[in-house]
C-alpha cells in the first residue's frame, strides 16, 4: 500500500516532537509502509535536504534510545519532502495537488498540525483544490474549539468538505498503551466485568498530574487553561472508557456509539454543583525535582492577573443504572509534586467484617498510565505477623508492570495512532458527536470561571494541589488515594 503523509504545520512544534518521533519509531520498526513520503507542509522556504537537515537537528533532543542513528536517519530521510505553502492562498493548495497527482497513493493523510485558528481554512482550501478525494484522511490534533459553538463550527466546516468516515481527531490518551489495556482488561477478560457496577465499587478516581509547567506555550494556555486542554478532552475519555458498556464488536462506531452514550449520562452542572464538586487551582512559585520554579503568572506570555486555571478537580456523576451513586473525580494539574497518571477503582469493602481489617489500601484496582504502564490490584491477606497479633489483615497487592512484561519498546501513543490513520481505523479517533457532548458538559464550567477569580486557589508548585480538592472529595466521604 502507498501513502503520502502530509504534514502541516511541518516546521512546528509537534511536528518535531511528537510526529517525527512516532512516524521514525514506525519505520524503525518495520510498521510504516514502505512505499510512503512525508510532506512536510509550512510557509518556509526549503529544500527537500533543508528540510531533512533540519529534522535531524531536532532529533538530536529526542531521547537516546529514540533517537536514529545518521545511517537510519539516512534511510528515514528518503521519505521526506517539503513543500512550501501559504495556508490562505489557493494556488500552493494547486501546487501540493500536483505534487500528490504525481504518483496518486492509495492513501493521502492530511495531518493540520497548525494553530487551531486554521484548522477550517485548511480544511476549506483542501475541498476548494479538490483535495478530498475519498483516498483523502484528515487528522486534527486538539484542541477543536474552545466551547460548544466553536467546535460545532469547525465540524460543520470539517464535513462539509469531508466525510465522517475520514476525519480522524486525535486524543492521543486513547493510543496510550494503558488505555488500550483498559479495554482489554474490561472486555477481553470476564474476571472484572460483573463486579464492574454500582453493587460493587464505591467511587472512581482519574489522576492526570504533571510536574511540568506550561513550558513554551503560556501564551496559548492563557486562553486554554486545564479545562479544555486536558478534562474536556483527555479525562474524559478515560471515563468514558471505564463506564461504557461493553460495546457489540471492536469496531469504530460500536465503540464510539457506547463512549457516547457516556457523555450523555453525565449530569449537568448546576450553579451548586459547581460551588460543592468543582475545584480550581493556579500554581505559584514553588520547588520541582529540587530546582526553584516561577508560578504561573511569572510564565512567559501569561498576565499578572491572569485567572486561568493550572489545576482542575471535579466530580462527575454518570447518571444510568450501572453507575448511579458512584462518582467519578477527576483531577488534573500542571506542576505537581510528580508526572503521575493513574486510574483508582475503589472496590466496596467486605459487607460483613469477621477481621479486624484495616481500611485503606485494600478491594482497589489501580491502573498506572505514566510514569509506568502497569496494573496492581490491592488486596488484604494474612500475613504471619498478624496470627500473633490476632485476626487483623494486611494490606498486599498483585503488581503487573506491562513495560516489563512486554518490553520497553512498546508501540508509543502518535506512533500508533499515526499507523492507525495510515490504515484507516478510526477506533481511536473521537467522533464530533463525542466531541460535541465533552464541550456540552464542560462549558457552564468555563461560563462560570470565565474572567473571574472567585473560588481560584492558589497551590505551590511541586505540591499535589490545592486542599480544596481534598475537602471536595471528603465532602462524599472519600479520600484521594494517595491521602487515605
Ligand atoms: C496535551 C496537553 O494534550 O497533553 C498538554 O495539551 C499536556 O498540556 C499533554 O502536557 C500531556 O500528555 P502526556 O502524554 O505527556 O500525558
Amino acid at each position: 500500500m502507498s501513502f503520502d503523509l502530509v504534514l502541516f504545520g511541518g516546521t512546528g512544534d509537534l511536528a518535531w516532537r511528537k510526529l517525527m518521533p512516532a512516524l521514525f519509531q514506525a519505520f524503525r520498526h518495520g510498521t510504516l509502509p514502505a512505499d510512503g513520503r512525508i510532506i512536510g507542509v509550512a510557509r518556509d522556504d526549503l529544500s527537500n535536504e533543508q528540510y531533512r537537515a533540519l529534522i535531524q537537528q531536532r532529533f538530536a533532543q529526542v531521547d537516546l534510545a529514540k533517537r536514529p542513528s545518521d545511517e537510519e536517519f539516512g534511510r528515514f530521510a528518503e521519505l521526506l519532502q517539503f513543500q512550501r505553502l501559504d495556508l490562505s492562498k489557493p494556488q500552493d493548495y494547486g501546487r501540493l495537488k500536483d505534487r500528490l497527482q504525481q504518483r496518486n497513493a492509495d492513501t493521502v493523510v492530511m495531518y493540520v498540525a497548525t494553530a487551531p485558528t486554521l484548522f477550517t481554512t485548511v480544511c476549506e482550501q483542501l475541498a476548494v483544490a479538490g483535495l478530498n478525494t475519498p483516498a483523502t484522511r484528515i487528522v486534527l490534533e486538539k484542541p477543536l474549539g474552545h466551547d460548544v459553538a466553536s467546535n460545532r463550527q469547525i465540524n460543520e466546516t470539517v464535513l462539509r468538505g469531508f466525510s465522517e468516515q475520514q476525519v480522524f481527531r486525535i486524543d492521543h490518551y486513547l493510543g496510550k498503551p494503558s488505555v488500550q489495556n483498559l479495554f482489554a482488561l474490561r472486555f477481553g477478560n470476564s474476571l472484572f466485568e460483573p463486579l464492574w457496577r454500582r453493587e460493587h465499587i464505591s467511587n472512581i478516581q482519574v489522576t492526570i498530574a504533571e510536574d511540568l509547567g506550561v513550558e513554551k506555550r503560556g501564551a496559548f494556555y492563557e486562553s486554554t487553561g486545564a479545562l479544555r486542554d486536558m478534562v474536556q478532552n483527555h479525562a474524559l475519555q478515560l471515563v468514558c472508557a471505564l463506564a461504557m458498556e461493553p460495546p457489540i464488536s471492536a469496531d469504530a462506531d460500536a465503540l464510539r456509539d457506547e463512549k457516547l452514550k457516556v457523555l450523555r449520562s453525565l449530569r449537568p452542572w448546576t450553579t451548586e454543583a459547581i460551588g460543592q464538586f468543582a475545584v480550581r487551582g493556579q500554581y505559584g512559585p514553588g520547588t520541582v525535582g529540587g530546582e526553584p520554579v516561577p508560578g504561573y503568572r511569572s510564565e512567559p506570555g501569561v498576565g499578572a492577573e491572569s485567572t486561568t486555571e493550572t489545576f482542575v478537580a471535579l466530580r462527575a456523576v454518570i447518571a444510568n443504572w450501572r453507575w448511579a451513586g458512584v462518582p467519578f473525580y477527576i483531577r488534573t494539574g500542571k506542576r505537581l509534586a510528580a508526572r503521575d497518571a493513574h486510574i483508582v477503582v475503589n472496590f466496596r469493602p467486605a459487607p460483613h467484617a469477621i477481621f479486624r481489617t484495616p481500611l485503606g489500601e485494600a478491594n482497589r484496582l489501580v491502573i498506572t498510565l505514566q510514569p509506568r504502564d502497569g496494573l496492581q490490584l490491592h488486596l488484604l491477606a494474612q500475613g504471619q505477623e498478624n496470627r500473633r497479633q490476632g485476626q487483623s489483615l494486611t494490606p498486599v497487592h498483585l503488581d503487573l508492570d506491562f513495560d516489563k512484561r512486554f518490553g520497553s519498546e512498546r508501540v508509543g501513543a502518535y506512533e500508533r495512532l499515526l499507523l492507525d490513520v495510515i490504515d484507516g481505523r478510526l477506533n481511536l479517533f473521537v467522533r464530533s458527536d463525542e466531541q460535541e457532548a465533552a464541550w456540552r458538559w464542560v462549558e457552564p464550567l468555563l461560563d462560570a470561571w470565565q474572567g473571574n477569580d472567585n473560588g481560584l486557589r492558589p497551590y505551590t508548585a511541586g505540591s499535589w494541589g490545592p486542599s480544596a480538592a481534598s475537602a471536595m472529595i471528603a465532602r462524599d466521604g472519600f479520600c484521594w488515594s494517595e491521602e487515605c
